[in-house]
């Protein structure tokens, strides 16, 4: 087992990688804190994995709650999330008791908004099952559901008290989910580690194969990439919003095609290869550059073609980004590989390049 910390003084926490993690009774003592624990999961995931986590913390003498939401993007709402709260009502859960977060990104951001609010915040362990949540959405504290105007509208900063990165989960990931992940484990390599990028060139088809010493580094870098940006803003008063690369295009697809139609990643892959092409134009990424991030995205099997609407549709879309300042978009823009930046621009170039990327 590998282990990172999210260095945010007394709010810290480690961030564990490795093989059978689900079940280590010596991480569940260390993280949980004394009472129940309510683990919230979805249907696909609660049965393949909850009973390991009941077992070994009920061994730990922690009685355990199971919440199941159903499973899909569509449903991370409002009235969903009531349905945490409903659970955490009738069983009378107190403010000092844990919730964990079991599944990919849209349960580790509902169960984690549920937890920021509840009583105004109970202890949260994220136990993230997807390559997605693994490297990104269950580090750095960011809750939230959709909107229907906007994706992640309505949250919480709200960081967990310990992370389960346990690799042998993702063995039951499909294809298509686990190519959604690489999308974010590219961005890391885009926007702060050139190397990084070069060693993911070498090693996507061991990925893809989910080679357990490739996953393992993979994972490893992402998370200490993030931790790293996190601990300096956790935030996002600045820094932290070069993550969002690929994002602003990659929500309005998300957004205008209805939630679940697109996974995240795919959305946020094909977004990279849009703001490549931006960066490019902005004048900081060489064509080499722009090629080689299209290239490595397609050898993610993830789509490079954004769907085919009018560049005022994204535009609209785009509008409503959490990264707009006093209305204008700032743009997640690479000055070159590794090195990112957020720069506002002009509608007119931004259609420009939209309008390329959808012929
Ligand atoms: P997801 O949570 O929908 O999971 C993908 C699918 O895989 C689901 O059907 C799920 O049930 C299934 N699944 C999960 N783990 C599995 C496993 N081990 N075996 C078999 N099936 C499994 O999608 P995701 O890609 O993990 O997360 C996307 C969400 O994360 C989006 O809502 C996005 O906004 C959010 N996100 C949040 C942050 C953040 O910082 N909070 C960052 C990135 C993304
Ligand atoms: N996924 C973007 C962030 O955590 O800031």
């Amino acid at each position: 087992m590998k282990t990172l910390h999210v260095a945010l003084d007394s709010r810290s926490y480690p961030i564990w990688i490795g093989s059978g993690l689900i079940d280590h009774s010596q991480c569940w003592r260390e993280a949980l804190s004394p009472g129940r624990v309510v683990i919230v999961t979805n249907e696909t995931v609660g049965p393949l994995y909850t009973a390991a986590i009941r077992d070994t913390v009920e061994s730990l003498g922690h009685p355990v709650i199971c919440i199941d939401l159903p499973d899909g993007e569509q449903f991370k709402d409002w009235v969903h999330l009531n349905l945490i709260f409903d659970g955490l009502m009738a069983n009378r859960i107190e403010r000092g008791e844990t919730i964990v977060a079991l599944g990919g990104g849209v349960v580790g951001d509902m169960a984690g908004f549920a937890a920021a609010s509840y009583q105004r915040g109970m202890r949260l362990i994220q136990v993230p099952t997807t390559l997605l949540a693994q490297v990104d959405s269950s580090v750095g504290g960011k809750t939230a559901i959709n909107h229907p105007l906007g994706k992640n509208m309505i949250g919480a900063f709200y960081q967990p008290s310990a992370v389960f990165c346990d690799l042998d989960v993702l063995g039951t990931l499909p294809a298509r989910e686990f190519s959604a992940g690489l999308a974010e484990v590219i961005k890391y390599g885009c926007i702060l580690d050139a190397e990084f990028f070069n060693w993911l060139e070498t090693n996507i088809e061991a990925l893809l194969r989910r080679d357990r010493n490739a996953l393992t580094e993979a994972v490893y870098r992402s998370c200490e990439l993030k931790a790293q940006v996190v601990a300096a803003d956790e935030r996002e008063t600045d820094r932290r919003a070069i993550l969002n690369f690929g994002h602003t295009f990659g929500h309005a697809i998300e957004a205008g095609l209805g939630y679940g139609k697109w996974l995240h990643g795919e959305a946020v892959g094909c977004g990279m290869v849009i703001a490549a092409n931006l960066s490019k134009e902005l004048g900081g990424l060489s064509s080499e550059m722009v090629s080689r991030i299209v290239a490595l995205i397609e050898r993610a099997a993830l789509p490079i073609r954004p769907p085919r609407w009018p560049a005022k549709d994204y535009l609209e879309w785009m509008s409503h980004d959490k990264k707009s300042k006093s209305g204008k978009v700032r743009y997640v823009v690479l000055r070159s590989m590794g090195s990112a930046q957020t720069q506002i621009v002009d509608d007119g170039l931004i259609s420009k390049v939209l309008e390329k990327a959808i012929a």
